[in-house]
C-alpha cells in the first residue's frame, strides 16, 4: 500500500480544512488528531475522516468557529456544550478543564453534548494519563450515526458507542482501552469496502438479519447492521453509553429522526493521589501489569499485550515507515485537495 510521511499528511489536512473556512488553530488540532489516529494504527479514525468532515462542514453539521460552552461548573461537576464544534477540539478542551479539576478536587465528572465527531476517543485518555490522571468514559452519537442492532434485533438502534479507559503507569506507557462496543468500528468496514475486501463473519448482519461478509450488504438499501461486541455484554455496555452520554448529557440518545452525526460524552477523571495515594497506586498498578504480562502464552499468540500496546507499537513503526493509505481513500482526499487548490503530497 502507498506510504505517506506523517508531516505531509498533517500539512495536507490542515490546508484542506483551512480552505474550507476552518480557523488555523482548529485546523491544526484536527489535523494532528487525525494523523495521530493513522499513526496509532486506527486508519478508520485518521485522514479518511477529511472526506466526511468537509461534507459535514458544508451541511452545517460542524461549526468550525464554535467554542466550548460551560453550562455548569460546580465542585467536581462540569456540564459542557460543544455547540457543534470539531470534536477533536471540544474533547481536548474538556479534557484540559477536567484534568485541572481532578488535580484540585480529586475527581471530575463531566458531560459534553453537541460535540461534532470526537474521533479516536482514546486520545483524551492518553492526554490525561500523560498528566498522571486516570480516566473512564462512555460516548454515544446523538441521533445520527445509528449503526448497531440491539442484541437479538435486526434493525439499527444504537451507535458504535466507544468505551474508553486510561490508567497512568509509573515509568512506562499508560494502559489505554479504547474500543467501540460494536464488533467493529464502522470506519473499518468503510475501509474494507474501499479496498473491495470482505470481512470475517460475525461482524454484521444484512437487512434480513443474516450474517454478512461483503461490506456492500451493510451499506445496501435497506441497510444491514453492525452487531454489538461480545453479544449481550457489548449490547449492555452500549445501552449505558446511550443513557449516560446521550440522556444524561442533555443531548440525545440514538433516534430515527436525526441525520446529523455528533457525539455525546460522559467522562470521569481521577487523580490517584487522592484515592489510594500516588505511591500505593504506582506500586500496585506496576505489580499487576508485570504479573498479567508474565502469563504463559497460548498457541497462536506471540505474547500478552496490555490494552494500548498495539497502538504504541503502531506509533513507533509508522513514525519511521510512514502511514499506509489505500488508493480509493487517497483518490477521494486528493480530489478534495485539488478542488480546494491544496497541493497533494507524493508517496514516500
Ligand atoms: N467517535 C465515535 O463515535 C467512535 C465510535 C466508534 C469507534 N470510535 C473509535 O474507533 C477506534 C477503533 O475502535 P476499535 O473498537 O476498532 O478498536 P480495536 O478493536 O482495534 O481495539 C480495542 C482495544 O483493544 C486493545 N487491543 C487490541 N488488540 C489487543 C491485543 N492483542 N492485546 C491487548 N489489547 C489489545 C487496544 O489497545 C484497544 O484499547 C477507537 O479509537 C474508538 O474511539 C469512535
Amino acid at each position: 500500500m502507498p506510504l505517506y510521511l506523517p508531516s505531509d499528511l498533517t500539512i495536507l489536512t490542515t490546508e484542506i480544512f483551512q480552505a474550507h473556512g476552518v480557523p488555523d488553530k482548529v485546523a491544526r488540532v484536527v489535523a494532528d488528531s487525525l494523523v495521530l489516529g493513522n499513526l496509532k494504527g486506527h486508519d478508520s479514525h485518521g485522514v479518511i475522516r477529511i472526506i466526511e468532515y468537509v461534507d459535514w462542514i458544508g451541511k452545517g453539521w460542524i461549526n468550525p468557529h464554535a467554542e466550548l460552552k460551560v453550562l455548569n461548573d460546580e465542585g467536581a461537576i462540569l456540564v459542557l456544550d460543544g455547540q457543534r464544534g470539531f470534536g477533536q477540539l471540544m474533547g481536548r478542551e474538556a479534557t484540559e478543564l477536567a484534568i485541572e479539576k481532578a488535580r484540585a478536587l480529586g475527581a471530575c465528572v463531566l458531560t459534553l453534548k453537541n460535540s461534532a465527531h470526537l474521533g479516536r476517543v482514546g486520545e483524551f485518555a492518553e492526554i490525561a494519563a500523560a498528566k498522571g490522571i486516570a480516566h473512564l468514559s462512555l460516548t454515544n452519537t446523538h441521533g445520527g450515526g445509528v449503526l448497531v442492532a440491539p442484541h437479538g434485533g435486526i434493525e439499527r438502534r444504537l451507535s458504535a458507542n466507544p468505551v474508553v479507559g486510561g490508567a497512568p503507569m509509573k515509568n512506562r506507557e499508560a494502559v489505554v482501552m479504547d474500543m467501540a462496543t460494536s464488533t467493529i468500528a464502522e470506519g473499518k468496514l468503510k475501509i474494507a469496502r474501499a479496498k473491495q475486501e470482505s470481512v470475517s463473519p460475525g461482524l454484521f448482519i444484512d437487512s434480513k438479519g443474516m450474517p454478512g461478509t461483503d461490506p456492500e450488504a451493510y451499506y445496501a438499501d435497506p441497510p444491514g447492521a453492525l452487531l454489538p461486541m461480545a453479544g449481550h455484554k457489548g449490547y449492555a455496555l452500549s445501552v449505558f453509553a446511550e443513557l449516560f452520554a446521550g440522556a444524561l448529557s442533555g443531548g440525545s440518545c440514538s433516534r430515527p429522526d436525526q441525520a446529523r452525526v455528533g457525539n455525546g460524552w460522559f467522562a470521569i477523571f481521577v487523580d490517584p493521589a487522592w484515592f489510594s495515594g500516588q505511591e500505593a497506586y504506582d506500586s500496585e498498578s506496576s505489580r499487576f501489569y508485570d504479573w498479567v504480562k508474565s502469563s504463559r502464552v497460548r498457541s497462536g499468540f506471540a505474547e500478552v499485550l496490555m490494552p494500548g500496546e498495539p497502538e504504541a507499537r503502531a506509533l513507533a513503526e509508522r513514525s519511521c515507515d510512514g502511514v499506509p493509505i489505500d488508493e480509493v481513500t487517497w483518490g477521494k482526499i486528493a480530489a478534495i485537495a485539488s478542488s480546494a487548490k491544496v497541493k497533494v503530497p507524493k508517496t514516500i
